[in-house]
This record gives structure tokens, C-alpha cells and sequence, in this order.
């Protein structure tokens, strides 16, 4: 919240800063008078003694003092030399432009600058413009802001005519004490420091730019962190994406290799058992035709047995061939 605020009192601030920049942008190169005023008339009225909010507010108020200029032609704004009489009564009317420009605010701010742009022509003998009020009938913050705008305006070159050195200028204040000026007034001004108060809103200015010199850096600074954070989770999300890749390429490699091996493991195991029947085969038939072999031993020891016994000859030893041949026989025989 009390950023917020903060936030708006800078804006409005800004506001009133461009207000019076568009004021004064035709007929001021540098466009630094009003600033200068500004904080010209800030000084006196904190030299005179005056309440701190006031001394701010002025501060803020004085530099719309010409902001009725905007109502003024090209022409007569920047024509070298002197005005004819009716182009000077033109010219008076930027004060009355300006209040009417700033009339009917509640801005305290706004409220001042409408009561000096009115009256900063005004002269403290009654000479001035445009009601001719005197003296103190003339509200002190315009008093101030005309002594700073007069100081500011002789102190500097202007399209019309050219700056003047800083002491013919207060020499001319000085003479100027109670007819244009009022003398408490310039009283207060005269113990300024004139030369700091001809450059201060320059190096002000020069400040300026050097903090946004400081701000564009750090942005810039910011902006490129930033980059390097988005490359670098550029990265991230790519390196993901190739792991994410490989991990589904993974699997579909492993279950390939493992039935590949499983499909390997079902061959051998096939042959092993086609080498074990083919073993049992021959094995088998070495062993059949053992026994037949046998058998057929046996049945020709038989046959000789039989022989003998129809020849007349020992009839145990015949009954003992007989014996061992029915032995050797296999039982399905
Ligand atoms: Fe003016």
C-alpha cells in the first residue's frame, strides 16, 4: 500500500513535470528553466523562514508558472527584439491562460501553481500585470518564483537574446529591490550561492541520467540473467527430453536381448536334447545288437547241445549249455 502510494505521488509529480516541460519546450533549448525556477524558489522560500510542506510544495507549483504559454503562437513566443504594444498585451495573457489551465484542482499543488501563474508578473510597486497588485496583496510565492524565474531567464540565452554574466544580473536585482522586487525577498536570494544555483539543476540533471544510465544497466543486466536462465532450461528440457529417449529406447533394447538369449537358450537346449536322443538312439542300438549277437551265441551253443545229445555224448554238459545260454538271453526272449 505504501509502495502504491508512493507509486502515485511519483506519477503525479511526473505529470506536472511534463505539464510544465510542454510549456516551456518551444522557447528553451535545454529545457531546464522551469526545473531551475523550481528549485530557485525552493532555496528563498526555505532562506525565508517558511514552513517545510510549503517550501515543497513550491518547490513543485513554481515550475508551471508559464504553463500558459501553451496559449501563445510561435511567432509571437519567439520573435527577437522588442514586442509591439499589442503583442505584449497577447503575451500578458499567458497568465490568465495558465490559471484557468490549473483552475478548480484539490491538489494543493496544482492550487499554488494556479495562484503564481497568475500573479508572477505582478510587481511589488504596482507596475506589474495583469491586476497591477502591489506589495504584499501580491501572494508571497509569486513574489518568490518572480525573482527566480527573473534571475533564471537574464541568466540564460533564450532564441531572443543572449545570457548575461551572473553579477550584471544581480546588480540588477539589487536595483530592482522594492520597485519590481520584493526587498525581503531579494534580501533572502542575495545570500544564495548564484554560481551552484546557475548549474545545480544541471548537475541535478546530469544526476538524472546518470541514474538511468544505472537503471537501463541494471535492466539490461536483468534481461540477460534472464536470457541466461531460459538458455539454461532450454538445456535442461533438452537434456530431459534425450534421457527421456533413451529410457524409452531402453527397455524395448533389454526385452530384444533377453528373448534373443531366451530364443538362444530354447535352441541349445533343443539340440542338447536331439544330441541326448541320438546318443540313447545308438546306445540303444549297440545294445540291441549286443543281445542279439548274444542270443544268437546262445542259441547256437543250444543247437550244439542238442547235437550232442542226439550224438549219444555227456548229457550234464549239454544241460550246462543249455543253462548258460537261456542266462545270457534277454527276458522277452
Ligand atoms: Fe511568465
Amino acid at each position: 500500500m505504501i509502495e502504491r502510494t508512493g507509486e502515485l505521488e511519483q506519477a503525479r509529480l511526473e505529470t506536472l513535470q511534463r505539464l510544465a516541460l510542454a510549456a516551456e519546450y518551444r522557447d528553451d533549448d535545454t529545457h531546464q528553466h522551469t526545473e531551475r525556477v523550481g528549485h530557485a524558489s525552493m532555496l528563498i522560500a526555505r532562506q525565508l523562514g517558511l514552513p517545510d510542506q510549503m517550501v515543497q510544495t513550491i518547490r513543485d507549483a513554481a515550475p508551471l508558472h508559464d504553463v500558459g504559454k501553451l496559449g501563445v503562437s510561435d511567432g509571437l513566443l519567439l520573435k527577437p527584439g522588442e514586442l509591439t504594444a499589442q503583442e505584449f498585451q497577447i503575451m500578458q495573457q499567458h497568465t490568465m491562460v495558465g490559471a484557468v489551465i490549473l483552475a478548480g484542482s484539490s491538489s494543493c499543488v496544482l492550487q499554488m501553481a494556479e495562484q503564481i501563474a497568475l500573479t508572477h508578473h505582478e510587481r511589488w510597486d504596482g507596475s506589474g500585470y495583469p491586476d497591477g497588485l502591489a506589495g504584499e496583496d501580491i501572494p508571497l510565492t509569486a513574489r518568490i518564483t518572480a525573482l527566480a524565474d527573473a534571475f533564471d531567464a537574464m541568466t540564460h540565452a533564450r532564441p531572443y537574446k543572449d545570457a548575461e554574466p551572473v553579477d550584471v544580473v544581480l546588480a540588477e536585482i539589487r536595483r530592482s529591490s522594492g520597485t519590481h522586487f520584493d526587498p525581503a525577498v531579494v534580501t533572502a536570494f542575495l545570500t544564495l550561492d548564484h554560481v551552484t544555483l546557475l548549474h545545480q539543476t544541471l548537475s541535478d540533471r546530469e544526476q538524472t541520467l546518470s541514474d538511468l544510465d544505472q537503471t537501463l544497466s541494471d535492466l539490461d543486466q536483468t534481461a540477460s540473467a534472464r536470457d541466461q536462465t531460459a538458455s539454461e532450461q532450454d538445456e535442461i528440457a533438452s537434456a530431459r527430453d534425450q534421457d527421456a529417449r533413451e529410457e524409452a529406447a531402453l527397455p524395448r533394447g533389454r526385452a530384444a536381448r533377453a528373448r534373443d538369449a531366451s530364443a538362444r537358450a530354447r535352441d541349445q537346449a533343443a539340440d542338447l536334447r536331439d544330441r541326448i536322443a541320438d546318443a540313447n538312439a545308438r546306445e540303444q542300438d549297440r545294445w540291441s545288437a549286443s543281445r542279439v549277437n548274444e542270443s544268437a551265441d546262445a542259441e547256437a551253443v543250444d543247437y550244439a547241445a542238442r547235437d550232442r545229445a542226439r550224438a549219444g555224448a555227456d548229457p550234464e554238459s549239454s544241460a550246462r549249455d543249455r543253462g548258460r545260454a537261456r542266462q545270457a538271453l534277454p527276458e522277452q526272449y
